[in-house]
């Protein structure tokens, strides 16, 4: 695998704390990658998201579209966001890195921060906007900037639209899945780790299709009830960092320990929060027969072969949790409007594609859907370097 094209450290002058920014590649001198705070980021992690995101822009790769892909970027804070000092460390790493963001480095929200949270420190930081470098390849920046606002400002049912498409995509790859596979949507179960921002858009399309989410998990443990839990009045009990009110839990719910989403009877297992989050040892406690990851890397290397051993299939983040990304450059390129009904349509069309592609490759291939979905980055990268020339 090659080196990433650049990689910095970076350590705030007042806490020691550290920061880091990733640019794995760069097309037409711009890449794409949000901002994660967590306490115990690494370099190494962020390395790894910034490779995973090269390959989220290649996938989506479309010859016809306006938007054409950016490189792999990422960055990472190394703090808890909910630490009291951790939205000034924000600013100022965002200060740190401003001539990256103005000039190659189109960032957005990641685990442990909101859109708005990084909106507000990147004005604080003397930005103009946390997008801005792309703004020279737009046809015209000032209607596409409205549109992409205007598309912010959208909410369905009590939640933005920037925190729904994500979930969106994810509920459509599994869905694709199961239609691969023949099984009907009523009757599927479902367990998820995580209810933020895609962790909870994935429960709210799931459900609304048919399935039924019987856990879901948050930093202060499971949530259960075989029954089907009430997934809406969850959401609405979630604090900025997606965290269950549990005076809102009916008598029914149970609270489980933080693992037990894991081994929830469930067919089908999305994991939305941390990296990592399945090994070699507790991925044996999984029964499911899917697992959607809507999180990056949640999965460790070893525990993938285990469980694709025993014919767990596992759809992979580079694919399944594309979908924000994408999102926020066919707003602004122009591919669809600050429109609710038209992102969601545009999301499920582009996702199932991806996802059937992905899984008709793995088998034709004889390789999990993963390989599979490196294959197909590995015969795009190619082509756009051809389009669009080496950056690195
Ligand atoms: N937000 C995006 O647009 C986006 C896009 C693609 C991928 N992702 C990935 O999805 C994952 C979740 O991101 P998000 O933006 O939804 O985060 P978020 O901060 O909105 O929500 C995180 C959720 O995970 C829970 N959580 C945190 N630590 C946990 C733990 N140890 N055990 C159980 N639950 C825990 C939190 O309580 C919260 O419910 C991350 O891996 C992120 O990189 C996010």
């Amino acid at each position: 695998m090659t080196a990433p094209l650049m990689s910095l450290t970076w350590t705030d002058h007042l806490t020691g704390r550290q920061g880091f920014l990733v640019v794995d590649r760069l097309v037409r001198g711009v890449s794409s990658g949000g901002l994660r705070m967590r306490a115990g980021c690494t370099l190494e992690e962020v390395t790894g998201l910034a490779r995973g995101m090269t390959m989220k822009e290649a996938l989506h790769y479309n010859p016809e579209g306006r938007y054409v892909p950016l490189g792999g970027a990422k960055g990472g804070i190394d703090c808890d966001p909910r630490d009291p000092g951790a939205y000034g460390l924000l600013v100022r790493y965002l200060r740190a890195m401003r001539p990256y963001i103005e000039s190659m480095w189109t960032t957005g929200e990641d685990l442990g921060l909101t859109q708005d949270l990084v909106d507000r420190a990147a004005a604080e930081a003397g930005l103009v906007s946390s997008v801005q470098a792309v703004y020279p390849l737009l046809d015209d920046e000032a209607a596409a900037r409205r549109r992409l606002a205007d598309a912010f400002a959208v909410e369905v049912d009590g939640i933005g639209l920037d925190e729904l498409v994500g979930g969106c995509g994810v509920a459509e790859s599994a869905l694709a899945a199961l239609d691969r596979a023949g099984v009907p949507y009523a009757g599927t179960r479902v367990a998820v780790q995580g209810l933020g921002t895609m962790g909870g858009a994935t429960a709210r399309f799931l459900t609304r299709a048919g399935l039924t989410v019987v856990a879901v998990a948050d930093i202060k443990g499971t949530i259960a009830d075989p029954a089907g839990l009430d997934v809406e009045a969850l959401l609405a009990a979630r604090d900025a960092y997606g965290t269950v009110d549990r005076s809102a839990l009916r008598p029914e719910d149970r609270e489980l320990p933080g693992e037990a989403w894991l081994s929830a009877d469930a067919e089908v297992l999305v994991p939305a929060a941390v990296s990592y989050a399945i090994d070699t040892s507790n991925q044996e406690r999984i029964g499911a027969r899917w697992i959607v990851e809507a999180a990056n890397m949640p999965i460790l290397p070893e525990a993938e072969e285990l469980l694709a051993a025993r014919g767990v299939t596992v759809l992979p983040d580079v694919v399944v949790n594309s979908g924000t990304n994408a999102w926020w450059w066919w707003t602004l390129f122009g591919d669809i409007g600050a429109d609710a009904e038209a992102a969601f349509a545009h999301t499920r069309s582009s996702m199932r594609a991806l996802v059937e592609q992905m899984l008709a490759r793995a088998e034709t291939d004889g390789t999990t859907p993963r390989a599979a979905a490196h294959a197909l980055v590995a015969d795009r990268l190619p082509v756009i370097a051809e389009r669009f020339g080496w950056y690195r």
